[in-house]
């Protein structure tokens, strides 16, 4: 598959370091620790690809991941809302997250990954909220799924789409687990079609 030629390209503070705004580029969004960057590693075969950790606030910047061609790109988002960061950091955070996310115009599909644990909280309510009305694309991983039975994960993706469908009726969802490694192809085969490969 195309992921594993996918590499590091630069971690931008500010969306002026980010590459020229041309292509199709896949964000991962999501709360901080949901497993964004572990997700990332796991469709791109590569372990240390993005920096993962046990404790929240690990992404701080926006990391960018060319797939193979500069104009294919993923990046990988900083959690939003994790308390123990420094107020004035969580904000320049969220600035930079809305900014990129109302003004990329390369940004063709959202993954937006959430602990299967712990699904549609606050903030990903708003970012699928944010993703209909603007008419971005969204994919949920419902991820950490080797931490659910297999009855609890399929009642759990059940209840998410019956609720994606009343607020969000374009968002689509899988289980997923980086661990495990499962929901893999059907990952990919999402963000390849956004990246148009
Ligand atoms: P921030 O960048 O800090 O917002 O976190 P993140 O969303 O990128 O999460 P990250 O991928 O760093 O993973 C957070 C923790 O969850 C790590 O301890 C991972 O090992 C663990 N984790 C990630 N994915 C899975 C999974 O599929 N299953 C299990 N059991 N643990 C996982
Ligand atoms: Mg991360």
């Amino acid at each position: 598959h195309p992921f594993r030629q996918a590499q590091f390209l630069v971690s931008a503070n500010r969306l002026a370091q980010l590459p020229a705004d041309s292509g199709a580029e896949v964000a991962f969004a999501g709360r901080s620790n949901a497993g964004k960057s572990s997700a990332l590693n796991a469709i791109c075969d590569q372990q240390g690809l993005a920096r993962t950790s046990k404790t929240p606030g690990r992404t701080q910047l926006l990391n960018v991941f060319p797939v193979g061609d500069p104009a294919r790109r993923l990046v990988d988002l900083p959690g939003y809302g994790y308390a123990k960061v420094p107020e004035a950091m969580r904000l320049h955070w969220r600035g930079v997250i809305d900014e990129y996310l109302r003004t990329r115009a390369s940004l063709k599909g959202l993954v937006l990954v959430m602990d299967s644990r712990h699904p549609l909280k606050e903030f990903d309510r708003h970012m699928l909220e944010f993703g209909a009305a603007s008419g971005r694309a969204c994919h949920c991983l419902l991820t950490k799924a080797d931490k659910l039975s297999r009855s609890e994960g399929l009642r759990t993706l059940a209840a998410v789409r019956k609720e994606l469908a009343a607020f969000a009726p374009d968002a689509t969802a899988q289980l997923f687990s980086s661990l495990a490694r499962t929901g893999l192809d059907e990952a990919r085969a999402r963000v390849a079609h956004w990246l148009g490969i």
